[in-house]
């Protein structure tokens, strides 16, 4: 630990590139090294299951759905991830303490800051100064809430989001990622994997909700993407990065097959949920796909 320069603003300064290479020094050069190449192959991994390129991305590019099937899937993916996600990256910053054993006391302080980035986000504050040099951001700012604001101008209220039933296959999705709040290993693969999906599945959400009048310049839609998104004022490919840091830090040699099988069987519990929600909403295009 050092904190020689703690009273100097550049010391503040790069948050994410000071964690970044703390993370490194704890780990070991050679061991980073050995831990990046499999975390970029893991990602590689991830990126090669069928979500990424499943017919219902088209269709919802295309603007292929009505208001009520539009809402339908929103409600659905809600039920899936949206209520749970941020669960997921909190019991992830609880189970870093299990780093402590590896790499001495407080050590999981500089996991927990990294991912604290992604909270920040998804808890609605932004980045930059506001009143009395302090903070800025809203609590309706947060994700999960302005996603409900989405369902609200799709004509579902909050008796209707809390009477939805769910599908079977949203309810695996939830219940898979709640599987792993005591496993820190796990909370990062599911982390990892679901940024990656999100950099795909948002944007061409974004782009439905737009063909059905949604104001997408503003709330849910104009905080997911990537930073080299220029339609969005959005973050994901960073938080993305951070978590495959993470785990990067996190793995272990004997830690390899357990994660990609772990990422294997998350993929699938998706894959058969986009696949049943396909066939529930196929016929329901208003207009076909595009060839
Ligand atoms: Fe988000």
């Amino acid at each position: 630990m050092n904190s020689e320069c703690a009273s100097t603003d550049d010391y503040f300064f790069s948050p994410r590139a000071a964690a970044r290479r703390i993370l490194i020094d704890q780990l070991g050069q050679e061991t980073a090294t050995r831990n990046r190449n499999f975390a970029a192959g893991f990602i590689r991994r991830i990126k090669s299951q069928r979500i990424f390129t499943h017919p219902i991305l088209d269709a919802l590019r295309d603007g292929a759905f009505d208001r009520d099937t539009l809402a339908e899937i929103h409600l659905e993916f809600r039920n899936a991830v949206v209520t749970v996600f941020t669960d997921a990256i909190l019991a992830a910053q609880l189970q870093s303490r299990t780093l402590e054993s590896r790499f001495g006391p407080a050590s999981h302080m500089v996991v927990r800051f990294l991912l604290s980035l992604n909270l920040l986000d998804e808890f609605g504050y932004k980045p930059g100064i506001g009143e009395e040099s302090y903070f800025r951001g809203h609590p309706w700012a947060a994700h999960f809430c302005m996603f409900d604001e989405v369902l609200s101008e799709l004509g579902v209220d909050a008796d209707a989001r809390a009477a939805y039933s769910e599908s079977d296959g949203a309810r695996r999705v939830r219940l898979f990622i709640e599987s792993q709040f005591s496993d820190y290993l796990g909370l990062l693969v599911v982390l990892a994997s679901t940024e990656e999906t999100a950099m795909v599945i948002c944007p061409a959400m974004r782009k439905a909700a737009a063909h059905v009048g949604i104001d997408v310049t503003r709330g849910y839609y104009f905080v997911h993407g990537t930073t080299a998104d220029a339609e969005t004022r959005a973050f994901d490919d960073d938080h993305q990065e951070d978590v495959a840091f993470a785990l990067m830090h996190a793995m272990t040699p004997t830690d390899d097959r357990r994660a990609c099988r772990l990422a294997d069987d998350y993929g699938q519990v998706w894959l058969q949920f986009w696949d049943d929600l396909w066939t529930r909403v196929e016929h329901r295009r208003i207009r076909p796909l595009e060839a």
